[in-house]
């Protein structure tokens, strides 16, 4: 038996911001952003609804979705770049009002490509037996480090929140295969500054389209498989083009791919979650499926896990 994906869970605020909206706020078009993003719409959290909030209501949803209780988690991992306070950290917050007394707490840092963090080192704890339960969550609030002014920017980031239980699994299922990096010179090209995300898209999008299809691949074969075998891949949810990248590498079709980001747009850690969440609510991702998680983000970082799926 080993460690494998227990529960899933998402929260996304009700609030849309569409493209049409984005118009009056900034110099751009719904035409510009669908065809150079794939994003229609985004979800805004109010002013009262903050990250560890978002975090919380996919949680619950993954533990119920786990049948288990929150007594029983063993370590609260959540990955966000835009947590409430610097400390005390959001799992923190997460781990008191779940009521997971037992449970140790820290946040993740790896933008987006935190939840794939959370994720593999979730998957070290289960393996080596030390914990049963570890509840994963990619939660973020960008809305209040976007930069409204600039169109470069705000018209690709929303906000929200995903979460998944990690745990020991049946059968020959689970997470068969993973890859994590890292490239600090990179870093340059997408970070916050002066509060806000600044980003160079064309180098961001020239390192997607080289990292998110080659570390799927890879994952692919570490795992014995070819790409033939893949059922399901969930990229992060940044752009269709840098997707639509992955997906070719892979050769699977079009419905075989997660596409959240439509609806969504950019979520950074939460993208992830939130589209494998929704996938298997739809029953795209069924039990036995060979499914790829990959993302990338600022850091620059990047994962990826290939998982054969079921409890
Ligand atoms: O989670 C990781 C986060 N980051 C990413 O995934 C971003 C990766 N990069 C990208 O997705 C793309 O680079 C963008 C979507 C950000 C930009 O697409 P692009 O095809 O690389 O466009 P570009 O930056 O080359 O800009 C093309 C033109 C420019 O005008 P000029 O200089 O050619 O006259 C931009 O000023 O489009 C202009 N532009 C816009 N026009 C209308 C940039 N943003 C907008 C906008 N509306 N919102």
């Amino acid at each position: 038996m080993s460690a494998g994906i227990t529960g899933v869970g998402k929260y996304v605020p009700e609030r849309i911001l569409t493209n049409q909206d984005l118009e009056k706020i900034v110099d751009t078009n719904d035409e510009w952003i669908r065809t150079r993003t794939g994003i229609e719409e985004r979800r805004i959290a109010d002013d009262d609804v903050d990250t560890a909030d978002m975090a919380y209501q996919a949680s619950k949803q993954a533990i119920e979705n786990a049948e288990i209780k929150p007594e029983e988690i063993d370590l609260i991992l959540v990955a966000t770049v835009t947590p409430d306070k610097s400390f005390p950290t959001v799992s923190c917050m997460l781990q008191e009002r779940l009521g997971a007394t037992k449970a140790a707490a820290m946040d993740i840092s790896a933008a987006c490509a935190g939840f794939m963090y959370g994720v593999i080192t979730a998957k070290q704890f289960i393996d080596t037996g030390v914990y049963k339960h570890v509840l994963v969550v990619g939660a973020e609030k960008l809305s209040k480090i976007t930069d409204w002014k600039d169109r470069n920017t705000c018209v690709l980031f929303g906000d929200g929140a995903g979460a998944a239980v990690i745990g020991k699994v049946s059968g020959d299922r689970g997470i068969k295969s993973f890859e994590l990096g890292a490239d600090g010179a990179g870093g340059k090209y997408l970070q916050q500054k002066d509060n806000y995300i600044q980003m160079n898209g064309r180098e961001v999008f020239k390192f997607a389209v080289r990292q998110m299809p080659e570390s799927s691949l890879n994952v692919v074969k570490q795992a014995g498989l070819s790409k033939e075998d893949v059922d399901y891949l969930v990229p992060h949810q940044a752009n269709i083009r840098i997707m639509e990248a992955a997906r070719n590498k892979l050769d699977i079709p079009v419905d075989k791919m997660a596409t959240s980001v439509k609806k969504y747009g950019n979520t950074s850690s939460a993208s992830i979650p939130i589209a494998l969440a929704e996938a298997v609510e739809s029953g795209d991702v069924k039990d036995d499926d060979f499914v790829v998680l990959v993302g990338f983000g600022g850091g620059l970082t990047w994962g990826a896990v290939g998982l054969k799926w079921g409890k």
